[in-house]
């Protein structure tokens, strides 16, 4: 649990809170590449840690990440003209550049107009894995650009959607790096159904409730669930946390390719989460089945393309079908991340911790809190977070049955590939 200033702290993202400043201290999704796929195509809002902003690709193909009302008299650049290299607004026509430069003030003649002393906030971004990311920190803080191994991949092998979570980010994150609930809210009851989940017969629901591993590193951890299989046996399945909210598992695509996977839950604000949903597989290109994300839910059945959000919704209790929860599935919600969404949106906008009861099962939530607290601190004492190196980008996670006394970490590292582990817990 944590006290209620706890949980404000952890939750809060505004500018000026001390959570708000240290998330401001790392590159952040801000909206998939293909929201503004052409040069001079139309801007899109775009609302991050609480800032109301706009989006454009200019006539060259740059990036413009600038604050969403016009300087002069406060109108939104939503409604602006994209043309020739920079965003003009519409009321008196001032036109700002990708750095928010003022261009031009086609309302005050030439002798009068004052443009070089009018200037937009404007954020850096840059484009990675179909994905336009941004920093909003100090420009002499700017960590390396986010070269996640999903980032570097090759477009054909890689799959990106947004869903919008009506909830604060933290408590989508807690449900990502909570390995304990996965094979129990996301398992089928039945063998022979086809929806999303895991199957009775799977090892991951075969195997006992996990015992918890988590190792410390210098981005945030990797975690094991140790599921004893039998006799023999034991399932492992290993994760990563990336400060401040990737997570990196093991997955597999509809069709059955081997795939990392993963989530980022970048706060729109408090109460909204934009969650980014990433697949990519080393070995080949991804099917287009693959890329209609069925059993996860975040497809265009599931998802509306144009608002990112979810058809399944709080509105309509998620599509909740009570003779599939009888008969095929544990929640009778169509959709692993739908029911994610349904149960995580069900403990309110910002989850009270001060009345909940943690358990050994819940070891790697309390870390990530831990780890999150720690960047807090980190940051208000002047230093660079957690996170902000390097020692992430070629990171995956694995999922393997072993014999039940092999040395898990010896099996699987490799495949995993932390640097450093800096403490055990
Ligand atoms: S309000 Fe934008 S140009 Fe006047
Ligand atoms: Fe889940």
């Amino acid at each position: 649990m944590l006290s209620r200033e706890e949980n404000e702290l952890v939750t809060r993202v505004g500018q000026g809170t001390p959570m708000g400043e240290t998330l401001r201290r790392y590159w952040l999704p801000a909206l998939l590449s293909k929201e503004v796929a052409d040069p001079d195509g139309p801007p899109v809002r775009v609302r991050l840690l609480g800032e109301d902003l706009v989006a454009f690709r200019d006539t060259q193909g740059k990036i413009g990440l600038l604050d969403e009302l016009c300087p002069h008299r406060r109108a939104s650049l939503f409604f602006g003209r994209n043309e020739e290299c920079g965003l003009r607004c519409v009321y008196h026509g001032w036109k700002f550049d990708v750095s928010g430069a003022c261009t031009e003030m086609m309302n005050e003649p030439e002798e009068f107009d004052f443009k070089h002393k009018v200037r937009l906030t404007a954020y850096p971004t840059c484009e990675l894995g179909g994905v336009i990311w941004a920093y909003l920190g100090p420009v002499e803080h700017m960590p390396p650009l986010p070269k996640f191994a999903w980032t570097q991949s090759p477009e054909p092998h890689r799959h990106v959607t947004k869903v919008i979570q009506e909830c604060n980010w933290l408590q989508g994150l807690e449900g990502g790096i909570d390995t304990s609930h996965a094979p129990i809210m996301h398992r089928l009851i039945s063998e022979t159904s086809t929806r999303g989940g895991f199957k009775p017969s799977s090892p991951f629901v075969r195997g006992k409730a996990p015992k918890l591993v988590v190792d410390i590193t210098d981005y945030g951890y990797q975690y094991a669930g140790i599921r004893p299989l039998g006799d023999n046996e034991q399932h492992i399945r290993t994760y990563q946390f990336i400060l401040p909210f990737h997570q990196i598992r093991p997955s597999k695509s509809e069709s059955g390719l081997q795939l990392d996977a993963g989530h980022c839950w970048v706060p729109i604000d408090d109460e909204t989460t934009a969650v980014y949903n990433w697949a990519y597989c080393p070995d080949g290109p991804l099917t287009a089945e693959d890329r209609l994300e069925r059993g996860l839910g975040n497809g265009p059945m599931h998802v509306d393309p144009a608002t990112f959000r979810s058809k399944a919704n709080r509105s309509n209790n998620y599509m909740l079908d009570r003779t599939v929860q009888k008969q095929e599935s544990y929640t009778g919600i169509d959709g692993i991340n739908v029911q994610d969404r349904a149960i995580q949106e069900s403990m309110g906008k910002i989850v009270d911790r001060s009345k909940e009861h943690l358990g050994p099962a819940d070891k790697a939530i309390i870390q990530a809190r831990k780890l999150l607290r720690q960047a807090v601190k980190t940051v208000e004492a002047g230093g660079n977070p957690d996170g902000t190196g390097i020692s992430y980008y070629k990171l995956r996670a694995h999922e393997a049955v072993l014999p039940h006394d092999a040395d898990w970490r010896q099996a699987m590292t490799p495949e995993m590939q932390p640097e450093a582990i800096l403490q055990t817990v």
